[in-house]
């Protein structure tokens, strides 16, 4: 990756209109807050701030490592508050990007000990951006519920009636997601759960090879979902099988090297899949976690593969048909694209020798 280039298509890729479609809201939490939010919960003992601060400002952490910090946000994530708060911010720091849309995806989570159920939880995060603030009037939110991979099959299901209730609602959720640490759970725990999905009409976008696990790799491929996040870890067989479904990728550079899945954006498996004509969409995962922004994560992506503008801003655009926004939003995010793009992108020497 050729830094110059990088810094180069920044201009572009801030101005840009973007669409985000894999971000994990505990894991877009800002800094400032999870160590506020730290420094609150350690005068109580339930976490080791000097232990949080350590983790944090580790630039490179390896996956064990960073699950070990979502554990660690978990604990001072507890109430309803805390989740509307991080919520509103989140969505505010994508909209101060030029975020036009957003599938942001959480997992819904119970705690008795300050009265939450998986209802009240996903109540608390849509308090956090039905709001009248000006921010959320130039952001579409759209939700993606996960189901963790440390959860039961009934567990998952709940979370599968869960959307589906809420969607009936007019809430705006569009899909259901399939994450958490990969070396845990296993495929047919959540096969029952993710087939109900389906079968509710609700679309499915599961992280899919994060660790080698061929035999996993392999049934998710078989099962079809609309989209997979990461396909780090495959080997020929399930590479080819990848290649000839078709399924749109959730590209996340950073995050995939911050946690040593790939060893550099340089040698990303995104390369082979844009040359292929793979369908793919840029996104963060976890900004916060990972310290980046979707418009870095562009400018990225876009020195790696050595792109002219208009080549960014199609990738960016391509991403409205890879949403789950309804056929509706779709025209409106198409039209808000052309003209906000028109209006602000600035001519740029990108691609110029
Ligand atoms: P939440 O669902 O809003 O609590 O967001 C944080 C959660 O997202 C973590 O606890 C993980 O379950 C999941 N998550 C975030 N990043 C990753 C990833 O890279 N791989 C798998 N799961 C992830
Ligand atoms: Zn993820």
């Amino acid at each position: 990756m050729d830094p110059e280039a990088f810094v180069a298509h920044l201009p572009l890729c801030r101005a840009l209109p973007k669409l985000e479609l894999h971000a994990h809201l505990n894991g877009s939490i800002r800094s400032s807050t999870l160590l506020e939010l730290a420094a609150e919960h350690s005068q109580n003992g339930a976490v080791s701030y000097p232990e949080l601060v350590s983790i944090i400002e580790k630039e490179k952490r390896s996956l064990p490592e960073t699950f070990k910090l979502f554990g660690l946000i978990r604990l001072v994530t507890t109430n309803h508050q805390v989740v509307t708060r991080i919520t509103r911010e989140v969505i505010e720091d994508f909209a101060a990007e030029n975020i036009i849309y957003v599938e942001l995806r959480t997992t819904p989570k119970n705690n008795p000990a300050v009265g939450m159920t998986k209802r009240s939880y996903m109540e608390a995060v849509m308090a956090g951006f039905n709001t009248d603030s000006i921010a959320f009037n130039r952001i579409y939110v759209r939700l993606i519920l996960s189901i963790d991979r440390r959860e039961t099959t009934e567990a998952a299901i709940e979370t599968v009636r869960l959307a589906f209730d809420m969607r009936q609602e007019g809430c705006e959720i569009v899909g259901i997601d399939l994450s958490g640490d990969p070396a845990i759970g296993e495929w047919k725990t959540f096969l029952p759960a993710l087939t109900l999905a389906r079968e509710m009409g609700l679309p499915l976008a599961l992280h899919c090879g994060e660790v080698h696990n061929p035999e996993e790799v392999k049934s998710i491929l078989d099962f079809h979902p609309e989209r997979l996040g990461h396909v780090c870890c495959l080997d020929d067989l399930e590479w080819q099988a990848l290649l000839a479904s078709k399924i749109p990728v959730e590209v996340c550079l950073t995050s995939n090297v911050a946690t040593l899945t790939v060893p550099c954006v340089a040698d990303h498996h995104f390369v082979e899949l844009y040359k292929a004509k793979h369908p793919i969409v840029i996104c963060t995962d976890d900004p916060g976690i990972f310290c980046t922004t979707l418009s870095r994560e562009y400018a990225l992506a876009a020195s790696c593969l050595d792109l002219v503008s208009e080549e960014v801003v199609k990738l960016a655009k391509e991403a409205i048909n890879l949403s789950f926004a309804e056929p509706q939003l779709k025209q409106t995010l198409h039209q808000l694209f052309d003209f906000s793009h028109l209006k602000q992108a600035p001519s740029l020497p990108i691609g110029a020798p």
